[in-house]
């Protein structure tokens, strides 16, 4: 199902895996996304040490029985892993002859998506860092994490882009809790600030561009392309999202006009 919730940003609902194939080759400028961290794979495994599972889990997305043999497969749900080259390769193939692409990651997870990325053709340009002040989680047997990483990568021989991106350890406190619905149903796990989001999309999309979030969540980088007169397609895999996107875009929308709703 196609839905537009604001000019010129598109959301499907659907498996972004499939959803991928159908975008035209080279018609898209920048591919920023935010994946899934696995969160099901440990919850479902049922395992005390949360957050902690084997390196099988983790390059996976496996639930891991308790030797840390890979058990049944999780993904393809909403929340839980899907493996790097599935949306990669197609995100590549979208990209075309040129382009960026940026994806957040735990830090726990880079040892496993740098490898996939440069198998996908990507080159690596750089990591950033955001500091997150108000982070919770603090999963027994680590250490209290504060940040999350984004790899920005391009397609080998795009130019570089005009003006200025991001400055490295962005500092923004996180959405917590996100956005949940009257009937008590979870929010969007990971869901980001739009000032986390935004100075990416506007350095690398140019005006009137197409910036595609094959993990949609809350409808962030759909808000930021159209803050910035740029078009935006955002794969969802879980319908039930629709309300959570437009309340978001909503309140975008005030916070734009001076209103002061959240964002
Ligand atoms: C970490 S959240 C994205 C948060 C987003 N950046 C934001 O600011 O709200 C990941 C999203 O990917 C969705 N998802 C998981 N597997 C998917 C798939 N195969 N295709 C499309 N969406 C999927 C989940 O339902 C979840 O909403």
């Amino acid at each position: 199902m196609t839905w537009e919730p604001l000019e010129g940003q598109t959301v499907e609902f659907g498996d972004c895996r499939e959803l991928l194939k159908q975008l035209e080759p080279g018609s898209v400028d920048l591919i920023y996304t935010d994946p899934p961290y696995r969160i099901k794979a440990h919850l479902e495994e049922g395992d005390s040490t949360f957050g902690v599972s084997s390196n099988e889990a983790y390059k996976y997305g496996v639930r891991v029985n308790k030797k840390g043999e890979p058990s049944v497969k999780t993904y393809g749900e909403g929340g839980a892993f899907v493996p790097y080259d599935e949306w990669l390769k197609p995100s590549v193939k979208a990209l075309g002859n040129s382009g960026y692409l940026v994806v957040w990651e735990t830090p726990k997870a880079l040892g496993y998506l740098i490898p996939a990325l440069i198998d996908a053709g990507l080159e690596i340009v750089q990591s950033i860092v955001w500091h997150v002040p108000n982070r919770q989680s603090f999963w027994q047997g680590q250490a209290k994490g504060k940040h999350d990483i984004a790899i920005l990568c391009k397609i080998p021989g795009t130019k570089p882009p005009k003006g200025s991106g991001p400055i490295d350890c962005i500092r923004h406190a996180s959405l917590q809790p996100v956005l949940g619905n009257d009937e008590g149903s979870s929010g969007v796990p990971g869901a980001k600030p739009i000032a986390v989001v935004e100075s990416w999309v506007k350095w690398l999309c140019p005006e009137g561009g197409l910036v595609v979030d094959p993990f949609l969540g809350s409808g962030t980088t759909l808000l930021a392309a159209w803050m910035n007169n740029i078009r935006g397609v955002g794969f969802e895999i879980e319908e039930e999202r629709k309300d959570v996107i437009s309340q978001r875009l909503k309140s975008g929308q005030t916070k734009l006009a001076g209103l002061g709703a959240w964002c």
